[in-house]
């Protein structure tokens, strides 16, 4: 079962999911995806992926999709909503999505039999981290949002249900992504950012494509090597990948640990000025570029060792900043056409 399954990560997964050989079932209320997105799957694979339109955090309706779809050995819950700065605004909409599917998981998979589990965290649970690149051992800081918060919530109540006893318990593993960027080399699946988008790269691609009017870098001032905010920009097939490589860590029942938390990046930090020129030389466009003033709230940088993922679940990286924006740009252009 892949919750959040037809977003701009769990889409990407289903592809590399199915194309290792498993059968994904979505379960998604397209809160903020497309039904679209099942037809570019169905190009992509060449079959139709099952999909149920249902909320996950309503425990009736997710034990409607475990009876409908029997046999689910595992689940990938990605479904939750993102946005930082709207977090701020409506705190309660997201402690209540977030934190209220997992729970809503929590309570059924048990009654199905259902034990291998893969949560979506994100590197935001490390803050301000005080030093570079971070380790899964880095301390975890009081989150600066609420969707900061409904992350680290999440991962404390998956460490502490797997901890108590009682039979079946989960087996866990928490990936903490860095950057997701890029597309499908397809271009048939890939972000759909509803309105103004708040991420660097969607906001590059549409000032390329005239959408928006310019980029304002926000901040030239930090102590990073051109002043600009550093990132670990992991492009999203990688990232798809590493939910395979999970998932069969589960399902082999390799780990030791009923917990096992992963930093999924590149280990590479890149700022924004480096993106910016990335961008222009593999797209041949250039971007209207305002050096502009801090943005609250952002970490000056931050970026992965990946060395635990590497050494643990055999999983490297394979996508260059250049190629991965180079999706980005082909993405665009596609929903232009
Ligand atoms: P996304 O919004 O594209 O995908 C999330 C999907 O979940 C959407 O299709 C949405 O409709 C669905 N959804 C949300 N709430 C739901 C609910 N209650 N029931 C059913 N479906 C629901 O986001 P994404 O970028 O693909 O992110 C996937 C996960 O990865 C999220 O948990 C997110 O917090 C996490 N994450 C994302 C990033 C990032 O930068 N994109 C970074 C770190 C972590
Ligand atoms: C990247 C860099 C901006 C837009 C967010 C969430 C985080 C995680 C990933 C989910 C920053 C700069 C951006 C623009 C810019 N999501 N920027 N001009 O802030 O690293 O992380 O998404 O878990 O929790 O906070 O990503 O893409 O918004 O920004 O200069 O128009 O680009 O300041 O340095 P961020 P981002």
């Amino acid at each position: 079962m892949v919750t959040g399954g037809a977003g701009y990560i769990g889409s990407h997964a289903v592809v590399e999911l199915y194309q290792a050989g498993y059968q994904p079932v979505i379960v998604d209320n397209f809160s903020n995806s497309e039904e679209t997105v099942l037809a570019g799957l169905q190009a992509i694979l060449g079959v139709a992926v099952p999909c149920h339109r249902i909320d996950c955090a309503d425990v009736e309706a997710l034990r409607g999709v475990f009876r409908a779809e029997a046999g689910i050995e595992g689940v990938i819950h990605f479904a939750a909503f993102k946005a930082v700065g709207e977090s701020v605004e409506k705190p309660l909409a997201y402690y209540r999505n977030n934190v209220g599917s997992l729970l809503a998981l929590l309570a059924v998979m048990p009654e199905f039999g259902v034990e291998h589990l893969v949560f979506s965290s994100s590197c935001t649970v490390y803050g301000v981290p005080d030093a570079l690149p971070v380790t899964e051992a880095t301390p975890t800081k009081k989150a600066n949002s609420p969707y900061g918060a409904t992350k680290q919530m999440c991962e404390d109540i998956l460490t502490d249900v797997a901890a108590a006893p009682g039979n079946p318990s989960p087996r866990v593993i928490l990936l903490r992504y860095f950057n997701p960027i890029g597309a499908h080399e397809s271009a048939r699946i890939g972000e759909l950012p509803l309105g103004v988008p708040n991420n660097l790269v969607p906001f590059i691609t549409q000032t390329a494509a005239g959408i928006r009017e310019k980029l304002t870098v926000y901040g030239t001032d930090y102590d990073t090597p051109d002043g600009s905010c550093v990132r670990d920009y992991i492009h999203v097939v990688d990232l798809a990948k590493a939910h395979v490589v999970a998932v069969r860590r589960l399902l082999d029942r390799t780990a030791a640990d009923k917990v096992e938390t992963f930093n999924v990046g590149t280990g590479r930090g890149n700022t924004v000025l480096e993106v910016v020129r990335t961008f222009e030389e593999v797209s041949g466009q250039k971007l209207n570029v305002v050096l502009g003033p801090r943005r609250a709230g952002d970490v000056p940088a931050i970026y992965a060792d990946a060395s635990k993922a590497a050494e643990v679940l055999g999983f490297k990286t394979e996508t260059s900043l250049a190629d991965s924006l180079a999706s980005s740009w082909k993405w665009q252009l596609s929903l232009g056409e």
